[in-house]
């Protein structure tokens, strides 16, 4: 007998529905008509159903940290956001880190978002958040594929324990290995950080995801050691710059020289729209730029571009529930993508982009991929960007593991009633 079958499922890349059979945690069909029992069926009606949405990008030490604290980040900065984290550090503790995280991945689950990278700050001489996030990834091992990345957060170089910390949060078991060139303290130093942490990358096998030039200035070009260093250590394909915000103002000539050597070393481009648009040209009065990454054309270019999440009610971003639909449908506006074909790239950007930046196995839904996916009450990508669709049901290895009904309001005029779903 099945584990699961989902009927009538609307699937990017097929004309007609689909009927999805689930057995032992993979898909082990997908036809317009399957025959066979099951321990659960599921009717999609037609609605799109998708492999989970991939966050490849966020902080989950510093989420929820804002709660019940009367200090908030009141320039909107990211200098101010460093400087709040650095006071807020100490006062965490490995109990109060793994409660806030498993929170936000309840949060996570329900938005049907089942593969998150963090980052987890390193310089904490007790690594206590990197203790913390471990035991996490390990509890939540069944629900969500959790990779962490071991992030200098005071600079790799600037922090004169850093690298001894780096050295043991990977020796603990951190997937990946981060930086942030442009918080060190010159551009040499920073091009020196980079080319340090590819080649500790390059000897210990581990994938690379550095804060890379998050900052408004067009100068600030640690991308371009970036790609540079990728190719020398041989890492290919292995290596996430994120945020790039400082792209948004550099020149254009120099850009056209930049997006090939980007392409070349088969960088992941991770742009986190909500989170940048708050940070980003804070600093200038009118006209302010908005200070995202040049997604569009990075895509042209054949760039792997993603979208990230990168914070919810910590020092550096307000608001937020983990939902990356929300990330997307930032992204149509802040970075001019509104077109169908490029609001379809956005929800790729949400989905299997991410997934190959983060190199998961067995993602998507195919015969043979893990049965991991969400049915949404939406009818396609772009219905689905438009309304932030709900998340009727979010399945993992076969079963589910999140509901939320239909949502639907009633509408009275006079003596008629009628009700609505946004959809059409
Ligand atoms: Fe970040």
């Amino acid at each position: 007998m099945l584990d699961l079958i989902v009927r009538q499922a609307n699937l990017v890349g097929h004309a007609q529905p689909q009927d999805i059979a689930c057995r032992n945690g993979r898909i082990v069909e997908i036809s317009p008509h399957i025959e066979g029992e099951a321990a659960r069926i599921l009717d999609a009606t037609g609605r799109l159903v998708t492999p989970p949405f991939v966050d490849v990008h966020f902080h989950m030490d510093a989420t929820l940290a804002l709660v019940g604290q009367p200090r908030r980040n009141e320039s909107g900065t990211l200098l101010e956001g460093i400087a709040l984290w650095g006071d807020l550090k100490p006062e965490q503790t490995a109990v109060r880190i793994k409660e806030r995280a498993l929170k936000l991945l309840s949060w996570s689950i329900a938005r049907g978002t089942l593969a998150i990278r963090t980052h987890v700050d390193i310089c904490d001489p007790n690594l206590t958040a990197v203790e913390a996030l471990l035991e996490v990834r390990e509890q939540m091992r069944p629900y969500v594929d959790l990779q962490l990345c071991a992030f200098p957060q005071d600079g790799y170089l600037r922090d004169p324990n850093a690298r001894e910390q780096m050295a043991r949060a990977l020796d603990l078991g951190v997937d990946v290995i981060g930086g942030i060139p442009h918080f060190e303290r010159t551009m040499a130093e920073g091009a020196e950080s980079v080319r340090l942490l590819c080649e500790l990358a390059a000897e210990r096998g581990l994938r690379v995801d550095m804060h890379c030039d998050e900052s408004d200035d067009p100068l600030s070009r640690h991308v371009e050691s970036l790609a540079c260093q990728t190719v020398r250590c041989g890492l290919q394909g292995r290596v996430s710059a994120s945020h790039l915000t400082s792209m948004h103002s550099m020149d254009n000539y120099y850009v056209s020289k930049l997006l090939p050597l980007m392409a070349e070393a088969g960088l992941h481009a991770i742009c986190n729209p909500l989170v940048n648009m708050v940070l980003q040209g804070r600093h200038d009065t009118y006209p302010k730029r908005r200070g995202l990454t040049r997604v569009k054309e990075m895509l042209a270019c054949g760039i792997n571009a993603c979208l990230g999440h990168d914070d919810v009610l910590d020092p550096w971003y307000p608001l937020g529930t983990h939902d990356m639909l929300e990330v997307a449908h930032m992204g149509v506006h802040a970075l001019h993508m509104s077109g169908i074909a490029e609001m379809q790239s956005l929800f790729q950007a949400v989905t299997a982009n991410s997934a190959r930046a983060m190199g998961l196995e067995g993602y998507g839904i195919e015969t043979g991929c893990h049965a991991d996916l969400v049915i949404l009450q939406a009818s396609d990508p772009v219905e689905a960007i438009r309304l932030r669709a709900n998340r009727l049901f979010v399945v993992r290895r076969g079963t589910v593991i999140a509901e939320t009904p239909e949502v639907r309001a009633r509408v009275t005029l006079d003596a008629s009633e009628q009700e609505v779903d946004f959809t059409v």
